[in-house]
């Protein structure tokens, strides 16, 4: 039976995983780059065909160095929040990673407030709050991630909630060891971690993330599947994981939904939320991926209502949003 997708965009929840970089419009990208002479990699039609996770970082480079202006970053965010409100989402942490951005950088705190300018005309509209995740990328040097770190101390943007570090391991290595002064620092300030880890790193990159980042959740975390006194790790700490179904396949974690860990990682009692990562470069909506694994795994409404309840809890949200949205949920 074909899952009830307004029961589905019903159901109260927040999304814990999605990257600004991930929200254009391939109309959109198209015009920027023939007002500004810029040559698009390929045509509109397979601009967001991508061969891999390195591929497709490399094109979220081109894609944001288009967005120059305050108004393109507002309205990105704007338009964000309103597909949140669409999936039936009450709340998002979303990430963005400065590196990708060239025509902002040197200029984090105007990033910043560019962004939150759009966040908070959603608001005003009624639309969902959302929480910033500033972004590392896993290339960059100790240096550049204590320096990020301290900006964002000195800043303390009531918009930002937590420190992120996303990019791609399989290119860096081991750099649990690199980032853990930069994470210390923001626990220490009071900032959440998220960690991107077992994506494109084993449950090694996973263990890293707990031990040396002190990560308050995981984003993806799928390939702890892998390791399962990691699995029994992650149930007992109760760490979540921010888990992207589509985009594992779109990028080639998984060959197909089938053998897809999620429902395997939730019976083994670890915390797991759905999440879009890249809804409009990636095709995935948050009802979507709700309907992917209703549909896959057979969830019935109880097991949707718990894993709403840990996207919830899972958020950096702060304590009346989540005592709504669980309220919310109580009554669906
Ligand atoms: N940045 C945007 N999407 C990402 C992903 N899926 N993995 C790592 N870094 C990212
Ligand atoms: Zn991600």
């Amino acid at each position: 039976m074909p899952p009830d997708l307004d029961r589905l965009r019903a159901l109260p929840k927040a999304e814990v995983h999605a990257h600004l970089e991930g929200c254009f419009e391939p109309a959109v990208l198209e015009a920027w780059a023939t007002q500004a002479g810029i040559a698009m990699p390929r045509p509109r039609e397979r601009l967001f065909q991508f061969e891999g996770l390195a591929g497709f970082l490399h094109f979220l480079d081109w894609a944001c160095g288009l967005a120059s202006t305050r108004e393109r970053l507002a309205e990105l965010s704007y338009g964000y929040a309103k597909r949140l409100a669409d999936n039936g989402a009450g709340y998002a942490d979303v990430i963005f990673n400065p590196t990708h951005w060239k025509a902002w950088h040197g200029r984090l705190p105007a990033m910043i407030d560019a962004m939150d300018a759009g966040f908070t005309a959603a608001e005003q509209d009624g639309l969902p709050p959302v929480g910033l995740c500033v972004s590392l990328l896993r290339t960059q040097t100790a240096d550049e991630a204590t320096e990020l770190v301290d900006a964002l101390v000195a800043l303390r943007h009531p918009r930002v909630v937590a420190l992120s570090i996303d990019g791609n391991e399989a290119a860096a290595g081991r750099t649990g060891p690199r980032f853990a002064e930069a994470f210390r620092r923001a626990g220490a300030a009071g900032l959440r971690r998220a960690v991107h880890a077992g994506e494109s790193s084993g449950p090694e990159g996973v263990r890293d993330a707990i031990e040396l980042l002190g990560a308050d959740r995981i984003d993806h975390g799928v390939r702890a599947i892998d390791d399962l006194a990691l699995v029994e790790l992650l149930a007992e700490r109760r760490i979540p994981l921010g888990v992207c179904p589509t985009s594992n396949l779109v990028l080639g974690v998984y060959p197909s939904i089938e053998a897809h860990p999620v429902d395997r990682l939730r019976r083994a009692g670890v915390v797991v939320s759905l999440n879009t990562d890249d809804p409009v470069l990636l095709g995935a909506s948050l009802v979507g991926e709700y309907a992917l694994c209703s549909t896959t795994f057979g969830w019935s409404e109880e097991v949707l209502r718990d894993v709403a309840c840990d996207s919830i809890t899972a958020s950096f949200a702060n304590a009346d949003v989540k005592e709504r949205l669980l309220a919310d949920l109580a009554r669906w």
